[in-house]
């Protein structure tokens, strides 16, 4: 959530940024802001809105230094006064994270100053302004010494022919191109511009010009930080011919789930060693990572036989959690950088369970905290709906399972890549999705696994549609819910495993019965059968119980995307939302 570019270059620099911000829009698109440096003069320009809104007078920008930045609103709604880049004296900065003790900053040291807007990130500048000392580099260390929160940081000045930048627990890369040097919150920013970035540390500083990068740890010691390959390239982030990268990224999943299978190998011999021992297992994760994590815990317990809870991470960092040594901690994250996954994680190391992350991001700062990583090669997810990277997640974390059963079932996983294709390319969803749009609400219905995949859908749908919905377990209908099913709801229902068929149809019967409309998604032909004249039936490949999420799931998404469309809402860039929530 919020997107920073800084670079200082050999040529202007506002159309570059401009570039930067439109491949970190993923991260917030409440406004957009660019600051340039020419001749000591700073000049910005900022606007409510998506970057786009910059489109005309970015290019007025003079000067080959610059800040720019795209927001994803938390302290102060979206407006042109909050958008940043914030200027005062002689600094402009752009801020990703959250000051959280910026009321007692503004009160002890601020009073006296002129605040311009409604957010935490103008503290910062406000301090660098009022303890200038000629130095940019030690006056950022000292204001960064008063902040307390989370911060990315990209400042120029007026007296230095460049950029500084400082992190802490929000993150920042920093690269060398032809052109000149750059900051950014993520790769996606320098993809074409860097083949290479290097990742910056918590509590590092970085002086950057045209002619060099300077790292710098928080006694202001220079420092090397690797060097690694930039993942991003302009290739992988097109859209490939699709309208919209949900439709993309959804056509992807069997990439993510062979890909995943594929590199396994890379972590496997270290999974092996470090769960040795292990008498308990948590899954922890935000969203949609979390939802594949209840997932897991299905086929987990089933193939290992070890207890596995499934935990939302947010909750599981404050409830004083019961692990110790044997206890194996997953935190499950796309970015790596979700706030509450990354400290749940650290809290697991702390109380010494073995903690492993499973991420699609090769340096997120979960990465660096877990003892072990078990990568999700789904490649960059930029629609803001999670979609591949589930299939990524639960194709990983099928592997774990097999490595805790002493089970290889990576042949399973390659045999699944047929259907899932045959089920993201050619399943009509149309009747569904349109039945959805009319609806009052929507119900997700299903038993064990498939209720585990039915609360995905349901994410999934109100994030991009905005339509009401639950999901929910078809057994508890009748205790509660079943109450708010008329002529204007929709119950859309899972049933893949033959095992609780049985149990599954009598809620299909029980939303028909109260004149409710019903899809049902299935692989089991007595079911499509029953049903064919008094419901929706999607038909999706049979892959077995435990794998059957990889293409329910699909099917599910598909709902969500063209709902959504029918809805004539944005699916990449749902209202009010972000991807990467880089805070609490
Ligand atoms: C939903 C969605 C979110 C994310 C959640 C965690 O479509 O994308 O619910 O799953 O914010 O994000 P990561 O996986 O990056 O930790």
């Amino acid at each position: 959530m919020c997107g920073i570019v800084g670079c200082a270059l050999r040529r202007r620099a506002s159309d570059i940024i401009y570039g930067g911000l439109k491949q970190l829009e993923y991260r917030g698109y409440d406004s957009a802001g660019i600051a340039t440096l020419s001749k000591g003069q700073i000049s910005i320009v900022k606007k409510q809105g998506k970057v786009s809104a910059l489109e005309n007078c970015a290019s007025d920008l003079d000067g080959n230094i610059g800040i720019g930045h795209t927001r994803w609103a938390t302290h102060g709604k979206p407006s042109d006064a909050n958008a940043h880049p914030f200027a005062a004296g002689k600094f402009a900065i752009v801020h990703n994270g959250i000051i959280e003790n910026c009321l007692e900053l503004k009160r002890e040291f601020l009073s006296d100053s002129p605040f311009s807007s409604d957010t935490d990130s103008e503290v910062i500048v406000r301090l660098l302004d009022k303890y200038y000392d000629g130095n940019l580099l030690t006056t950022l260390k000292k204001v960064c010494s008063l902040l307390s929160g989370s911060y990315a940081i990209a400042v120029i000045c007026a007296d230095f022919e460049g950029i500084a930048a400082a992190k802490f627990k929000s993150p920042i890369i920093v690269g060398s191109g032809a052109d000149g040097n750059f900051a950014a919150s993520d790769a996606p920013a320098l993809a074409g511009l860097c083949r290479d970035i290097s990742v910056l540390e918590d509590n590092d500083f970085a002086l950057i010009t045209s002619d060099g990068i300077k790292i710098f740890d928080g006694d202001l010691n220079e420092v090397f930080r690797p060097v690694r390959p930039n993942l991003a390239t302009p290739a992988n982030l097109e859209l490939g011919g699709c309208p919209f990268y949900m439709l993309k990224e959804i056509r992807e999943a069997p990439y993510a789930v062979a890909n995943t299978c594929a590199v396994f190998h890379t972590a496997e011999g270290e999974v092996k060693k470090l769960c040795k021992n292990i008498n308990r297992i948590i899954l922890t994760g935000c969203g949609t990572a979390y939802n594949s994590g209840l997932v897991a815990k299905r086929y987990i317990e089933q193939f290992a036989r070890i207890p596995c809870e499934a935990e939302i991470a947010g909750e599981f960092r404050y409830k004083n959690p019961i692990v110790g040594g044997n206890t194996l901690v997953v935190a499950i994250s796309q970015s790596g950088e979700t706030a509450d996954t990354v400290e749940a994680a650290r809290l697991a190391k702390s109380a010494n369970a073995k903690v492993i992350a499973v991420t699609n991001a090769p340096y997120s700062q979960l990465n660096s905290v877990a003892d072990v990583v078990i990568p999700v090669a789904a490649g960059p997810e930029i629609c803001v709906a999670a979609t591949k990277s589930y299939a990524g997640q639960i194709a990983a974390l099928y592997l774990l399972a097999g490595v805790l059963a002493g089970k290889d079932l990576t042949d399973d996983l390659q045999k699944i890549s047929e259907p899932c294709k045959n089920t993201v390319e050619n399943t009509d969803i149309s009747a569904v999705a349109d039945m959805c749009a009319r609806s009052s609400g929507v119900y997700f219905l299903g038993r064990d696994i498939d209720y585990a995949v039915a609360l995905e859908g349901s994410l999934k749908l109100k994030e991009v549609s905005y339509i009401p919905s639950e999901g929910y377990p078809a057994g508890e209908l009748k205790h509660g819910t079943l109450a708010l099913i008329d002529e204007s709801a929709v119950a859309v229902v899972v049933i893949t495993s033959e095992r609780l068929a049985g149990k599954s149809k009598n809620a299909v019967e029980q939303v028909l019965s109260r004149k409710g409309k019903v899809a049902v998604i299935t692989c089991i032909n007595s079911i499509a059968e029953e049903f064919k004249d008094r419901a929706v039936i999607i038909k999706i490949p049979d892959c077995g119980e435990y794998l059957s999420p990889l293409v329910s799931s699909s099917a599910l998404q598909l709902i969500a995307y063209e709902t959504a469309l029918l809805l004539n809402r944005d699916p990449d860039k749902p209202r009010n939302l972000a991807k990467s929530v880089t805070v609490e």
